[in-house]
């Protein structure tokens, strides 16, 4: 998976640094290209003259080599790495990174960096524990990083807690790892729909639900960090992406939902329907805001279906063509998901109770079953919504394959 990725391995000045000799090490035998940038005080740790005999290139640590003046760029640096990993990362790395502190070259180039950063942080465990570090390291995850969790044991210091650096074979796992999800969906397209949908009444007011988007919103963040193309059709939710590779499409309506998906599908793979489409829109909408005053009678609102997306995509959809749709149900949860599932013409559906306290709408976990067109039913315990949009496309990648081979 590793073999000619280019990585950026960043080395800071923690006494775990001796371990990124070995995780190094892995890399080159994995056959990837490793630049390594360290910090002025990371060669105190470990010298350049190791790093660069493992690695075959020139460490780099200054923004200019002394002796010829040459100007070593950041900018190439962060459009050549598809990966950055930065093994060990001290409480200080941290803060800069986290605060854009550019006054080294691995900072710079980190702030210059497109590729998915991965950080290993390492220090002692009272530092590990106090609010600025752990705010910091909020602050990395808020930016899309990857924080590989340092393990609990004895530090340098010989307290005992967490703080040592993951070990280098677990990073070097967590890469490959990395590298072989982002390349399922490489060159794909995937669509998907998020959150309620918005159906007006006068000009202030709507029918509208409690979706708050967000397992949408991870599934196309999943699906872009496994090299799809992502078209994300969202109502109206309060969280946003800044993923490139996601193009997001801002719709309030079942109705300009629809419009979106249809333009769209043609040029699908595989498209996620997470949108909690409202069944229902008002017949009409008033002109000017229904005022209480001018009434004498109760306002009685004539309802009118919605259009079914899931199911209109799914009468046009084509056998090349992968559609997954999702069930919130209350009662007779998996027959009512199985009729959803041939009804709409869908691969597979996915199946969340209300029933469960603390998932669905609204909050960041989710317990699913995953039903699929040929019968199979795989339960999954209450996780993350990260990690569901991951085993959604687990399931639906893995069978494609073992589908391709059967062929
Ligand atoms: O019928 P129900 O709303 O339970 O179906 C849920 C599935 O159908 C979800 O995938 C949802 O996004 C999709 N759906 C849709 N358009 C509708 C209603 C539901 O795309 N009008």
């Amino acid at each position: 998976m590793l073999k000619g990725k280019h990585i950026v391995l960043g080395i800071t000045g923690g006494i775990a640094a001796y371990k990124s000799v070995s995780l190094l090490r892995l890399l080159v035998k994995a056959g990837a290209e490793v630049q390594v940038i360290i910090t002025p005080n990371g060669k105190e740790f470990i010298t350049p003259v190791t790093l660069s005999a493992l690695s075959g290139r020139p460490v780099i640590s200054e923004f200019f080599t002394a002796n010829t003046g040459q100007w070593n760029s950041h900018v190439d640096l962060g459009l050549w790495a598809d990966a950055m990993v930065i093994a060990p990362a001290t409480a200080s790395t941290i803060a800069k990174m986290a605060n854009g502190v550019a006054d080294n070259m691995l900072i710079t180039s980190y702030l210059s960096a497109r590729s998915q950063v991965f950080v290993a942080p390492a220090m002692d465990l009272d530092m590990m524990s106090h609010p600025s570090t752990t705010c910091n390291i909020d602050k990395l995850r808020s930016y899309g990083n990857i924080i590989i969790e340092p393990a609990a044991g004895e530090l340098a210091s010989h307290l005992v807690g967490k703080g040592r650096m993951e070990e280098p074979e677990n990073i070097f796992k967590i890469l490959e790892d990395y590298f072989r999800r982002h390349a399922t969906l490489t060159g794909k397209k995937v669509l998907v729909t998020a959150g309620p949908t918005y159906e007006k009444i006068d000009p202030v007011r709507f029918i509208g639900n409690y979706s708050s988007g967000k397992m949408g919103y991870a599934i196309a963040e999943e699906a872009a960090a496994r090299g799809a193309h992502v078209t994300l059709v969202s109502g109206p939710v309060a969280i946003k992406t800044t993923n490139p590779d996601i193009e997001v499409i801002n719709v309030e309506s079942a109705k300009e939902m629809l419009e979106a998906c249809r333009q769209h599908f043609d040029d699908t793979d595989i498209a996620i329907m997470t949108a909690a489409v409202a069944d229902y829109a008002p017949a009409e909408c008033a002109e000017v805001k229904i005022k209480r005053e001018k009434r004498e009678d109760t306002p009685v609102l004539k309802l009118v279906k919605n259009p079914d997306i899931a199911a209109t995509l799914g009468a046009m959809k084509r056998n090349d063509q992968t559609m997954v749709g999702f069930a919130l149900e209350t009662d007779n949860e998996q027959a009512n998901a199985e009729d959803k599932l041939q009804r709409k013409n869908l691969d597979y559906i996915v199946l969340n109770s209300l029933r469960e306290p603390g998932t669905c709408f609204g909050t960041d976990n989710n317990k699913v079953s995953i039903f699929s067109r040929d019968g199979h039913r795989s339960d999954f315990g209450i996780k993350p919504k990260s990690a569901v949009a991951a085993d959604i496309l687990d399931i639906i990648t893995s069978d494609n394959i073992q589908s391709l081979k059967s062929e």
